[in-house]
């Protein structure tokens, strides 16, 4: 049976393998374990996907902020999301993103942004950024900003720049 839950330290090998062979190549992984020892760091943001006890997905919502010359809006950043190749397509990424939305609207977060090439995250209820003036320091060609807002006030009033923790800048 499929179970998402937060990860503990004897996940952290196997979320490792995971990124790496969904992602091709071993920065995300590294990203991750930078990321874990950043003190906005959340374990309950951090999940595994198992099956059978055996970690065949994994999803991290970094909590940051969108800054501009007036306020500072906390949101949460898609840092890692990824399935194991073989078990892709079968509504591991999905059942991933539906309970970490569901985690960060128990703890009072209002957003989610992700910086990718990926029309999977629409299906989510996910728009482009540009709409709420949203934008990163630098993007890579062909990425786009995306965001979701979970609850009312969401993103009004909300427009600037996510900050992007530093150990995406040294990693990545
Ligand atoms: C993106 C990813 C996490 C999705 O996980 P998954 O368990 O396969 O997702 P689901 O089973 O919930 O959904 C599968 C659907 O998403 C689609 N999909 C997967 N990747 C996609 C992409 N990059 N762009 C658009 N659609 C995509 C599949 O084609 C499939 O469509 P269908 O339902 O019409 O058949 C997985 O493909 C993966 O690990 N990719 C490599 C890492 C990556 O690119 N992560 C991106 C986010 S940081």
């Amino acid at each position: 049976m499929l179970k998402i839950r937060k990860e503990t330290p004897l996940d952290f090998d196997l979320i490792d393998e995971v990124t790496s062979l969904a992602f091709k190549n071993h920065q995300k992984g590294q990203l991750i374990q930078a990321l874990r020892k950043n003190d906005a760091f959340k374990e309950e943001l951090s999940l595994v996907a198992t099956k059978n006890e055996i970690v065949i997905g994994y999803l991290l919502l970094f909590p940051t902020h969108i800054i501009n010359n007036y306020r500072r809006h906390t949101t949460l950043l898609l840092a890692s999301m990824a399935v194991m190749p073989d078990r892709q397509k079968q509504g591991v990424g999905a059942a991933l993103l539906k309970e970490a939305i569901k985690q960060a609207q128990k703890i009072g977060l209002g957003s989610i942004v992700v910086s990718e090439n990926s029309e999977y995250f629409f299906r989510f209820g996910f728009k482009n950024a540009s709409r709420w003036n949203i934008t990163m320091p630098v993007s890579a060609p062909g990425e786009t900003i995306l965001a979701l807002e979970l609850n009312r006030q969401g993103f009004s009033q909300v427009s600037g720049t996510v900050s992007v923790p530093e150990e995406f800048n040294s990693i990545l």
